[in-house]
């Protein structure tokens, strides 16, 4: 049994590349988590809360935040806050939220989701467009969100280009509808375009990003715009159960995340293109080292002999943890408990699986 001194860590005989949410906190987490000032946050505010709060909108240029235990939540209340029961979402059809958000979507803000084509993530502009003009005709609710997903997850951790987000964001402007983006990853797309998060979420009206992936938090995510979107955002938290109490134990996480781990981000990256350059070796078909650019990797298994689960399985046996998605696909995604020993580990048990694939 752990001592009461112990901070507890990754198990190291396994090497889990399932999600960067695997992540446990750091001993500075730890320390900060008990010696928080707290408050009731549902009743009189938490101050460790209100700094998180206040330390999001500054770093994304807002003018206010709310901090959600969950991603999910900072996008259902986003969706609650912007939107008008029945109109339409545009997104692309990959998106987080069509595929795994869908049901607080419809059953919960109302809303209906619209696929726009698209190509790594990123809408296709003409297609976004059109879609508007379509939804926009007499007779039919007013078109909702336009939303947009950076880093994309489903399309293997890829960044939005700044120009595309500002184009879409003036299309929105134009049509009157508001931007929103799901930056759950927003601080790998940051790191890896070499900008500051302020400059993405520049082209959002509101924006959503987590702590408790590859920052490391333990819980939470916080929903940033202007003033008077976060206070119905924050009245609607309160509707789908979301307030908390003493919450600046997991605010003071937050908020080390924030200090110490955006920049060392980097090294996921250059884990995951270690990765895809090493698997790429072993079978071109397995990786395009050139299609990473941040810590997740989507790998199609399509031309081998075993389906994901069969990989994943195999690997399993070997102490790698995979997440298989759908028949054909596995994804991986590189954290702080991935070091290169972790990458030489893994390399090492898919060539031993590849040859019998
Ligand atoms: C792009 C994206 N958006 C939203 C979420 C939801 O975050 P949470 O798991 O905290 O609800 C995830 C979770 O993996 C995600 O990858």
């Amino acid at each position: 049994m752990m001592d009461a001194s112990e901070t507890p860590t990754a198990a190291t005989d396994i090497v889990d590349l399932r999600s960067d949410t695997v992540t446990l906190p750091t001993e500075a987490m730890y320390e900060a988590m008990r010696s928080a000032p707290l408050g009731d946050d549902s009743r009189d505010s938490d101050p460790t809360v209100r700094a998180l709060e206040a330390r999001a909108a500054s770093l994304t240029g807002k003018t206010a935040a709310l901090f959600v235990p969950s991603g999910t939540m900072g996008n259902l209340v986003a969706m609650l806050a912007h939107g008008e029961r029945g109109g339409e979402v545009f997104a692309d059809g990959g998106a987080h939220l069509f595929n795994s958000e869908i049901g607080s979507m419809v059953t919960v803000a109302g809303l209906v989701p619209r696929s726009v084509p698209s190509r790594r993530g990123a809408m296709d502009e003409e297609m976004l467009a059109q879609a508007i003009r379509a939804a926009s005709s007499a007779g039919r609710p007013r078109p909702a969100l336009i939303w947009m997903e950076t880093t994309h997850n489903g399309a293997g951790g890829t960044v939005l280009p700044l120009p595309h987000m500002a184009r879409i964001h003036a299309l929105g402007r134009e049509s009157a509808i508001a931007v929103h983006v799901d930056g759950a990853r927003l601080f790998n797309a940051a790191v890896a375009l070499g900008v500051s998060a302020h400059q993405i979420a520049a082209h959002a009206d509101s924006l959503m990003f987590c702590v408790s992936k590859g920052l490391s938090a333990p819980v939470g995510s916080l929903l940033v715009g202007d003033d008077a979107l976060i206070a119905r955002a924050r009245a609607f938290r309160r509707i789908v159960g979301g307030n908390m109490r003493q919450a600046g134990v997991i605010a003071a996480a937050g908020l080390v995340a924030l200090d110490t781990m955006i920049e060392r981000l980097r090294e996921d990256h250059e884990a995951a293109a270690r990765l895809a350059q090493g698997l790429a070796w072993l079978d071109p078909a397995l990786a395009q080292p050139d299609h990473v650019q941040t810590n997740i990797l989507r790998i199609d298994v399509t031309n081998s002999a075993h389906d994901a689960a069969g990989w994943a399985s195999a690997l399993r046996a070997s102490g790698i943890l995979v997440q298989a998605s759908g028949a054909t696909q596995l994804r991986l995604v590189t954290h702080r408990h991935i070091d290169r020993a972790a990458v030489d580990r893994t390399l090492a048990a898919f060539s031993a699986v590849a040859p019998q694939a």
